[in-house]
């Protein structure tokens, strides 16, 4: 049998010159890959596959993390930023491109009546929600166990994704002085929602929430816990928003607010909206966007704000989502893959709670549902990683964390599907061999 390193020698040689060269030898702390001995080296993608360096060929469900919904390398894509590069690729000067971009986004997201295009998902959160204090002139957020809104001292606080995958959930060196500020409250508690707001309401400036949390595995909202938030921000004059960097074009051409039928006051965007390139939208209505600098006092700038290369991404992705078919695709995947693996897991004798909606899935080793982050920190991660391990070296790469989640793209097609089923069923009969043995 295929050991881990045998499988990845290259990547080994190349993750011991990168352990001098980054902290913890990567760029992104997910990278890692926690319980494997160093991450495998990537050399190339298409479609639903990726290629190591070792030429090893993996079905891919991490897909960067999201951004990929027409899969690698998509053509029409990849021919929109040669178009552009022909040209030059930065001018430091606004372009006809951010104003075609900008309308199409806006057609789609009709609540973002005027937005600020920014590089990075974190930076999106962290504007809006400094516009949000600027605007209402209140401090206090609200946010929510378990949700990631990027990097920044604003939200580091009980958040998703890497900080919870390496048990970080307030960094260190965010200062208390700022954290006191972040209200964190159990997802889908309408309740504690209540409560808060009965307490601390006429402070609050906004509540910031991911619409279907993608970073602490997938957690599904009720539609009373959305609603609520709604009518909450309404009645004390606080701002929702909604952070649609995962949702954003994937759940609907509209994000979760047409999927949901739910109006933000402020909207964040990034992944799928640069096509595979760096992108992060923040905008709403205009009454509250023309407070952004150069008409308003609340500053942003950026040497590479709506930069051409990843506008022209994103507005080719945005064209080819406009024809359905991805979805199509896309959903019929996550719905297949959700549907089978919790029969795939029983013959195996596990129990396992599968969560998916559109295009993304994620399953917990667990009994009972999952609806907040406690749920899900009562999974057994540790059986999570193993499977996932073993998958890897048959060829089949799951999102590297249990609080991570699948994605699934036009490039998963039933073929694609079957042929994971297929590695799933292998996969969880070596679990259970390598469980009984200890
Ligand atoms: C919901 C959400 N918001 C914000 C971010 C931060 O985006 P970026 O990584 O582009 O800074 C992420 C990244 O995963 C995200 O999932």
């Amino acid at each position: 049998m295929d050991t881990y390193e045998r499988l990845f020698s290259k990547s080994r040689e190349l993750y011991a010159r990168a352990v001098s060269l980054f902290p913890g030898g990567v760029n992104s702390p997910v990278r890692l890959m926690k319980h494997l001995p160093y991450p495998f080296y990537v050399k190339r993608a298409e479609g639903a596959y990726l290629e190591t360096v070792e030429g090893v060929r993996l079905i891919d469900y991490c897909m960067a993390f999201g951004p990929l919904i027409l899969g690698h390398a998509h053509p029409v894509v990849k021919e929109a930023v040669l178009k552009v590069l022909e040209n030059g690729w930065i001018y430091g000067t606004p372009t006809e491109l951010e104003i075609e971009y900008a309308e199409t986004i806006r057609r789609h997201f009709p609540t973002v009546e005027m937005m600020r295009i920014v590089n990075t998902g974190t930076e999106a959160t962290m504007n809006a929600i400094r516009l949000a204090r600027a605007y209402t002139r209140r401090k206090y957020i609200v946010k929510f166990d378990g949700c990631y809104h990027g990097a920044h001292d604003y939200t580091l606080v009980k958040a998703g994704s890497g900080a919870a995958t390496w048990g970080v959930p307030t960094s260190a060196g965010v200062l208390e002085e700022v954290a006191k500020y972040t209200l964190v409250l159990p997802y889908n508690d309408v309740h504690s929602l209540e409560k808060t707001f009965k307490e601390f309401g006429n402070d609050i400036a906004a509540i910031i929430v991911e619409p279907v949390v993608g970073n602490f595995g997938l957690i599904i909202p009720d539609y009373e816990f959305l609603r609520a938030m709604r009518e909450l921000c309404d009645a004390y004059g606080s701002l929702l928003i909604f952070d649609e960097v995962i949702t954003g074009f994937r759940l609907a051409l509209g994000g979760a607010q047409e999927f949901f039928n739910i109006r933000a006051d402020l909207t964040t965007l990034g992944k799928i909206a640069g096509g595979g390139f760096p992108i992060g939208i923040f905008g709403g209505k205009s009454e509250i966007m023309r407070l952004v600098t150069p008409s308003g006092p609340v500053y942003n700038a950026g040497t590479f704000n709506a930069h051409p290369v990843s506008l022209a991404a994103g507005l080719a992705t945005v064209r080819e989502l406009e024809k359905e078919y991805p979805y199509s695709i896309a959903n019929a995947a996550a719905r297949k893959i959700a549907e089978e693996i919790e029969k795939i897991a029983g013959k195996s004798g596990f129990d396992i709670v599968v969560k998916y909606i559109a295009s993304m899935f994620q399953f917990y080793f667990k009994k009972g549902d999952v609806k907040n982050a406690d749920d899900v920190r009562a999974a057994d991660e540790k059986l999570y990683l193993k499977l996932h391990e073993i998958c890897l070296r048959k060829g089949l790469y799951l999102t590297p964390s249990q609080y991570e989640v699948n994605f699934t793209s036009a490039a998963h097609t039933d073929d694609v599907v079957n042929e994971t089923l297929r590695i799933l069923e292998e996969a969880f009969r070596e679990l259970r061999s390598e469980v009984r043995r200890g």
